[in-house]
């Protein structure tokens, strides 16, 4: 374990005006993606888009990391370069997505637990090999009729702890991604609730398996409503109690917290995080690790078109700059307008 290595990472992977783009989709989630532009989610177009985002000029000034997945890490890009060693290059960390998915939990309908342990120290070791300098694992928690449960709460923790030990001994900085999804009609105080719950429950386990808080970031949704609820939670809302519950929980010494956009449009994502980061008297500093949130335009303008590569890359340094200004609490609703 070398715990300078994963003290520089950490810092890194926050530092001001920067953020992580989340590139780790399995191909199932990829295909989802893909099919909704129209684009055939082969094995070679994803190689081809993954690479349109990553040589996206310019785009290390706004992003500090990018989560692989482990079919990109082995991949290259055009010029023959291994995607990690090409984003080293740029200045940015490379990452690695090393759960297996979510799975049913057991006598727990509606709620799942995600695989992946087994092997792991194995795998960590590969992927550092490969110049991966942390980790991401996501845990899935929903919302609904008596749920989630404790069991469901308490399974993904550990399952959690277990991953961010095995990486700190792996000099691998774990993202503990506890996504509380924004699915159903809950009210954004039930949110609240379940958030806190959550994070308590991972923290708890996080101390029980020795993690050290100081080499970890976590990747946490925000507190929002459901999507189907009657009344929507404005910004300001949305950053008070999304910022209260990561008081209550997250100690001071973890070096950052970044945040999922969790199927919120573009642009929301982007006003949420400006407004936790405009709020004054953070331990931590907050940034963003965006998947659809950094990604939709780019992916929208490309279609599989070769001649779209530059509006596509366009529309990603756009997004990226947005989120980088909202990470300094520096974003206004003019600035969209002015594409660079
Ligand atoms: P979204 O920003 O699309 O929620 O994706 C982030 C992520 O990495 C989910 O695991």
């Amino acid at each position: 374990m070398d715990k300078a290595l994963l003290s520089r990472t950490a810092a890194a992977m926050v530092a001001q005006g920067k953020g992580i783009l989340a590139a780790d989709e399995s191909s199932g989630t990829c295909e989802k993606r893909f099919q909704s532009v129209g684009v055939a989610c082969t094995e070679e177009n994803r190689r081809s888009y993954r690479g349109l985002l990553f040589s996206t000029p310019g785009i290390e000034q706004y992003v500090s990391g990018v989560i692989l997945y482990d079919e990109t890490i082995r991949q290259k890009a055009s010029d023959g370069t291994p995607f990690a060693q090409y984003l080293e290059k740029k200045g940015i960390i490379p990452g690695i997505k090393v759960d297996k998915g979510a799975v049913d939990l057991p006598f727990c309908p509606g709620e799942k637990v995600t695989e992946g342990l087994d092997g792991l120290a194995k795998r960590l070791a590969e992927y550092f090999q490969m110049g991966a300098r942390f980790a991401k694992w996501r845990a899935v928690i929903a919302i609904g009729s008596g749920i989630p449960t404790h069991t469901c709460l308490y399974a993904n923790a550990h399952a959690l702890a277990r991953y961010a030990a095995l990486c700190q001994a792996a000099s691998i900085v774990p993202i503990i991604e506890p996504e509380v999804l924004l699915d159903g009609n809950h009210t954004v105080e039930r949110c609240e609730e379940v958030t806190e719950a959550t994070l308590r429950a991972c923290y708890a386990a996080l101390a029980a398996y020795n993690v050290s808080f100081e080499h970890t970031i976590l990747k946490s949704s925000m507190v929002v409503s459901g999507k189907d609820c009657p009344r929507q939670a404005g910004v300001d809302e949305v950053a008070e109690r999304s910022l209260r519950v990561l008081k209550r929980t997250v100690p001071a010494a973890q070096p950052g917290v970044v945040f999922l956009s969790g199927g919120q449009s573009d642009v929301d994502a982007t006003a949420h995080l400006n407004a936790m980061a405009a709020m004054p008297g953070r331990p931590w500093p907050l940034t963003f690790s965006y998947s659809r949130a950094l990604q939709n335009p780019a992916l929208k303008t490309w279609r599989g078109q070769a001649a779209n590569v530059q509006a596509a890359q366009q529309a990603f340094h756009h997004r990226a700059r947005m989120n980088g200004l909202a990470a300094q609490g520096k974003w206004k609703p003019e600035l969209e307008k002015q594409v660079a």
